[in-house]
């Protein structure tokens, strides 16, 4: 094992389309398909088609983890989730031939004090076997906004580097525990600032508050205007090809994988960045997380664009040969 992702809040994602619905009636769902799914699980499965070995923890309800089980087995996941009494969230998505998509948000577990004691043990456990782990995704109930600071804090004294994405408040109490890289989009960073970020320079300012505060890689994704990834030494920024877009679900994960790979096998930045950002693109293109053939990133590997951004100012934006890029603010 190498790398360990921790998934504290996985979910059973159910997808079903239907003609119309009609509230306050039987309705019936033409097509369904429930998923396990979880920022941190769908981390690992890129992992592994990067040919990485992958360790899983987090927590799990073991009153519905058999999706879970199956979907381990079969992507050869070394699963060392934490089983904690009750079912994990559903989180169900109706599809209308309309277009029009209804979400219902089912309530999942709550965690108990032996529960993250249980975590913490797992963690301490894997610690180890592997120098790196990501800590993605939200919190269950009954944990503090503050539990990733405690995970990474706990993590860092191991000597162990973290990459760590994350949304709202876990992502700024996360910050204050300095992890080694983190991912926000552009909404979630300006969730952390509490401003509007429109430029590249807005984004410099926030990475070097970031930076100041220990985070040594700040990278800000932004859909398919690709990214910027403020590092200690340079900045460099990503253009994704232009993609048909298919589902954007583990888009921002595959990016971290990416992101995970290139960072723990040393790999120069630029490198890195060319195959964090076509993972993420061919993941926008496609239904299911990863990839069963490592072939299909070739032509986008040449397709990604990757200049470092030696000057920040934001006319830098729309040099010619980024011409994808004129709207990237
Ligand atoms: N439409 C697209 N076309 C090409 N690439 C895309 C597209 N959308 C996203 N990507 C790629 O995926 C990366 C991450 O996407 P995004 O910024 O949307 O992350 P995110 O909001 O964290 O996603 P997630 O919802 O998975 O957490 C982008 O930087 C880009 O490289
Ligand atoms: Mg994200």
């Amino acid at each position: 094992m190498d790398i360990v992702t921790i998934t504290l809040n996985p979910a059973l994602d159910l997808t079903a389309r239907l003609e119309a619905m009609s509230l306050g009636e039987v309705n019936l769902v033409s097509e369904a398909n429930l998923r396990a799914a979880g920022k941190g699980i769908n981390v690992a499965m890129v992992l592994k088609d990067l040919g990485r070995e992958v360790g899983l923890t987090g927590w799990l309800g073991e009153g519905n983890q058999q999706s879970f089980v199956t979907l381990f087995a079969e992507r050869v996941l070394a699963d060392h989730f934490v089983r904690v009494t009750g079912s994990t969230r559903i989180n169900v998505k109706i599809s209308e031939q309309s277009g029009r998509v209804t979400d219902l948000n089912l309530p999942g577990l709550t965690i108990h004090e032996g529960e993250v004691a249980a975590l913490e043990a797992a963690i301490d456990e894997l610690a180890p076997q592997a120098d790196w782990f990501v800590l993605a995704g939200s919190l269950p109930k009954g944990v503090a906004p503050d539990y990733c600071a405690r995970l990474i804090r706990l993590l860092k004294a191991k000597g162990k580097q973290v990459i760590f994405d994350c949304s709202g408040l876990a992502l700024t109490e996360g910050i204050k525990a300095a992890p080694t890289l983190i991912k926000p989009n552009l909404e979630e960073l300006e969730q952390w600032a509490g401003r509007p970020i429109k430029t590249l320079s807005e984004q410099a300012e926030c990475a070097r508050e970031l930076q100041a505060q220990g985070i040594a890689h700040v990278v800000i994704s932004n859909g398919a205007d690709g990214l910027v990834w403020f590092g200690p030494d340079a900045t460099w920024q990503a253009i994704p090809p232009r993609m048909k877009v298919v589902s954007t679900v583990g888009a921002g994960d595959s990016l971290v994988a990416g992101l995970a790979h290139g960072l723990s096998l040393g790999w120069a930045p630029e490198q890195t960045l060319r195959l964090a950002t076509a993972v993420s693109a061919l993941a926008v293109s496609q239904i299911a997380v990863g990839f069963s053939d490592i072939d299909v990133l070739t032509p986008l590997l040449e397709q990604v664009r990757v200049q470092r951004l030696d000057d920040l100012a934001p006319t830098r934006l729309n040099t010619p040969s980024m011409e994808n890029s004129g709207d990237a603010q």
